[in-house]
């Protein structure tokens, strides 16, 4: 889904950069509140140095960020928390929470995968929590947007895995409407592109 996402962006004429989170080694913020301390130098950037201080810095430096997770537990993983505190908290004016501190608008959009059907999105309250991260997002100053893929195909090998889903419908699934999914994404990418030139 992300790849989608940039070659949208890319053919937007962005240039684009997919980053792993689970390949960095971080924790998420520590309340050292080096970012709030009066006279810092951190310019709206976390303070603690580690594998993720130089993706922290690309992500204030660029015009769109699109965050991709599967959905955890009924939540985006701990890593794209852990992410988000320490890309968002220290960009936040604490006296104002509304002010952001990095000046320039970040169009940013969260795209979710996961194994429930989009019917069970308000039942299982997944449009408010995973909206949430949509919500802290706002600081950067565009309008982010959710976008989630659902009844993923989750196992090469459906017959050695415990699970009360049918392969051959999540086979179709995949088949017929997750190419319907990635072409979302691309949009995606393409008009975040077109809404930072604007
Ligand atoms: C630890 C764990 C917890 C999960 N919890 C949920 C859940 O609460 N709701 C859901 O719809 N899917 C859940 N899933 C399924 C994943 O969201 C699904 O497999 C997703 O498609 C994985 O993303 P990927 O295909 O992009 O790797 C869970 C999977 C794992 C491994």
């Amino acid at each position: 889904m992300l790849e989608a996402a940039m070659q949208g962006a890319q053919q937007a004429g962005a240039d684009t950069e997919l980053f792993q989170l689970y390949d960095l080694h971080y924790q998420g913020c520590k309340s050292c509140f080096a970012c709030k301390l009066k006279g810092n130098n951190v310019n709206g950037l976390c303070a603690v140095k580690d594998e993720l201080q130089p993706l922290l810095e690309k992500a204030v430096c660029a015009d769109v960020l699109v965050i991709g997770s599967p959905v955890y537990d009924s939540f985006p993983t701990g890593m794209t928390r852990s992410f988000i505190e320490r890309l968002v908290f220290p960009a936040v004016n604490y006296c104002d929470y509304a002010s952001p501190k990095i000046r320039k608008p970040i169009q940013c959009a969260c795209i979710y995968t996961m194994n429930a059907p989009e019917n069970l999105m308000q039942p299982l309250r997944y449009d408010t929590i995973l909206g949430e991260n949509c919500r802290v997002l706002g600081i950067f100053g565009g309008k982010p947007e959710m976008l989630c893929s659902h009844e993923t195909y989750q196992f090469n090998d459906y017959s050695r895995y415990e699970t009360a889903v049918e392969e051959s419908v999540r086979a179709d699934i995949r088949a017929n409407r997750f190419p319907h999914d990635l072409q979302k994404a691309f949009e995606l990418g393409k008009r975040l592109v077109q809404k930072a030139k604007e």
